[in-house]
């Protein structure tokens, strides 16, 4: 597919207000894309990111909180009743977590789950499926090095039980999905390593730069570039997990 591949392509973010879905949105979006952005409760930043991109490209921003499943059904039965079809389904939304073993409850576990993996479960099944039986599309997940390589490869940080299970969980299931909706709907993760944040401390930047091998974090923007790479150039990449961590 040539350069035009997003104009007039009908885009759904979700976690759009944050720091990866957000240099996404905004390098898709100021591509030609159709942009239908979720957030929840970063309100400012997805204004902020709407009144880079308007009037120019359309966007439509959609409030939910993916902790509660009924949420969740509400945005799919939304974005199906608004659009006849998607072509591109981004997954960035995700909350990252630390709780010790010894502190790990059911609730947790729930919030978790429902957040990082069932709701993205729900939605890229019935955006798939629509896909499949429309003008196909593909599907974009942002995974974790944890499911690939073991919960300490970071080094610098513990993720907690249920934040490594959910991304095991979406590591499968991007897995699954290609192999259903193959050829028409393409399905592919990104699992970062560290992409840089204002929530990184000065600490956490030193531990990083000591760990990674190339020797500093990604800028978000790297990762808005292969995600444009996978969409319009890379055909021949499905069902596969695309580690993106600086050699780590
Ligand atoms: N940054 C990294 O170094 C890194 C490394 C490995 C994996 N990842 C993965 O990459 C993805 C994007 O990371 P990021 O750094 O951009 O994260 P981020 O800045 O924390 O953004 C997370 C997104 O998820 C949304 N979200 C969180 N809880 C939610 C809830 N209960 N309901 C609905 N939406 C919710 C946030 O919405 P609001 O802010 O509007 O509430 C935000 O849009 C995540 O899946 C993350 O696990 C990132």
């Amino acid at each position: 597919m040539g350069e035009n591949c997003l104009k007039g392509r009908v885009v759904v973010v979700t976690g759009a207000s944050g720091l990866i879905g957000r240099e996404i949105a905004f390098k898709l979006g100021s591509e030609g894309a159709k942009l239908v952005l979720h957030y929840n409760k970063s309100e400012k930043d997805i204004y902020e990111l709407a009144s880079r991109l308007r009037p120019r490209t359309y966007v439509d921003l959609i409030r939910c909180d993916f902790s509660k499943v009924d949420n969740v059904l509400d945005f799919i039965k939304y974005v199906k009743t608004r659009y006849e079809s998607v072509d591109i389904l981004i997954n960035s939304v995700g909350v990252y977590d630390e709780t010790s073993l010894h502190d790990v409850n059911p609730d947790l576990i729930s919030r978790i789950l429902n957040v990082n993996l069932i709701s993205i479960m729900l939605i890229s099944k019935e955006l798939g499926t629509s896909m499949f039986y429309g003008s196909g599309g593909i599907i974009i997940n942002l995974t974790c090095l944890t499911p690939l390589r073991g919960q300490k490869v970071y080094k610098c940080l513990k993720p907690s039980l249920p934040y490594v299970v959910s991304k095991a969980g979406l590591t499968q299931l991007t897995k699954y999905l290609a192999s259903e909706l193959a050829p028409k709907v393409r399905v592919v993760g990104i699992a970062p390593g560290w992409v840089g944040s204002r929530k990184l401390t000065p600490n956490l930047i030193k531990c990083v730069e000591d760990s990674v091998p190339v020797k500093r974090v990604a800028e978000a923007e790297e990762v808005a570039d292969l995600v444009k790479y996978l969409i319009c150039r890379g055909a021949y990449v499905d069902g596969t997990v695309i580690e993106f961590s600086g050699g780590l």
